[in-house]
């Protein structure tokens, strides 16, 4: 049975092949069976970013990413979180509802608080936003990364509070945990990971490409450069890539241009798919995906407004 479907992405900057294995082609496949939404998370990026022009650039870039990686904004409603105020209202609704220890479990607060740094208040409350972002929608499944997988129990939690103090309004969700990102490993053979920066961008141009796939770490003992090959096996199938390095026993030179080679052959359309996306062509994407998000947004924030008892009618 198709399902409805909510996801949210924050505008973070440039991805890379491991976004593009670990979450973004299951969610082109997701999204060609069910309906649902994909948002643009521009609200929470603002916890940690204060520069306007970086913010308006990387919203953007990441709609832009995600059409030429193939989301069809015809099945997938596409928008962005500020064009819907009632994930900010609804937010504040929950947070009404939670405790303050409760808040304090999440990890991306802890972390902080354990690394010696402050947190805004907009970061110690994130979870209710994010609990709005998917509830506001009658979300059946939330497709995240492993890292996520807390904030999806927060939005259960976030529902289930509510529910509980003023009848039943909210579906509680489950999350589709992605195949972590660790399944391609980055340039050094740790987790691929833009603060490592290991990475292999996924519109680079093919330079960038060729230069990252070259600095892929090889030891000097091994037969078989395996940080070389773990990347490849996700370009080709590996009856053949065991050939391919069998045939060419430590010649880690030639294996890394049949990675590059191979590479291109998937990234190549795609990065030519990508340079055609114009501005103009986002920025309307967003525009009607916004008009459909808040449709649905604004029927539900009716129903809990009359619920909580503001509404006077
Ligand atoms: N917190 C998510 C991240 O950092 C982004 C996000 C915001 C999200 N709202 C969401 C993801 C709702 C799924 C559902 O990646």
């Amino acid at each position: 049975m198709s399902k409805r479907l909510f996801t949210g992405m924050q505008p973070s900057g440039a991805l890379h092949i491991g976004n593009y294995f670990g979450a973004l082609r299951p969610m082109v496949e997701l999204f060609k069976d069910n309906e649902g939404l994909i948002m643009v998370a521009d609200y929470h990026a603002l916890t940690s970013l204060r520069r306007p022009a970086q913010l308006r650039e990387n919203i953007i870039n990441v709609v832009a990413d995600y059409l030429a990686a193939g989301i069809d904004p015809h099945k997938a409603v596409i928008f962005k979180q500020s064009d819907v105020p009632e994930h900010t209202e609804l937010a504040w609704i929950f947070d009404c509802l939670v405790s303050v220890p409760f808040l304090q479990q999440a990890h991306a607060y802890k972390d902080k608080v354990a690394k010696g740094l402050e947190a805004n208040a907009g970061l110690f409350t994130y979870p209710m936003l994010m609990a709005a972002d998917i509830l506001l929608y009658d979300t059946d499944v939330v497709p995240v990364g492993e890292d996520q997988r807390q904030h999806v129990e927060y939005a259960r939690e976030a529902a289930a509070k509510f529910n509980l103090a003023f009848g039943p309004t909210f579906k509680e969700p489950q999350e589709l945990i992605q195949k972590s990102i660790a399944i391609i490993p980055g340039t050094d053979g740790k987790k691929m990971s833009k603060s490592y920066g290991n990475t292999i961008p996924l519109f680079g141009s093919k330079e960038d490409i060729a230069a990252a796939v070259m600095n892929i770490v090889t030891d000097s003992t091994g037969e078989r450069p395996e940080n070389v090959y773990a990347i490849h096996k996700n370009f080709r199938s590996e009856a053949e890539l065991e050939s391919l390095y069998a045939e060419n026993k430590g010649k880690y030179k030639i294996l890394k241009e049949a990675l590059i080679e191979d590479i291109e052959k998937l990234l190549g359309p795609m990065r030519e798919k990508r340079a055609a996306i114009t501005e103009e062509e986002v920025k309307r994407v967003l525009k009607e995906g916004g008009e459909k998000a808040r449709e649905q947004a604004s029927t539900k924030m009716k129903v809990v407004r009359e619920k909580i008892g503001v509404s006077l009618n």
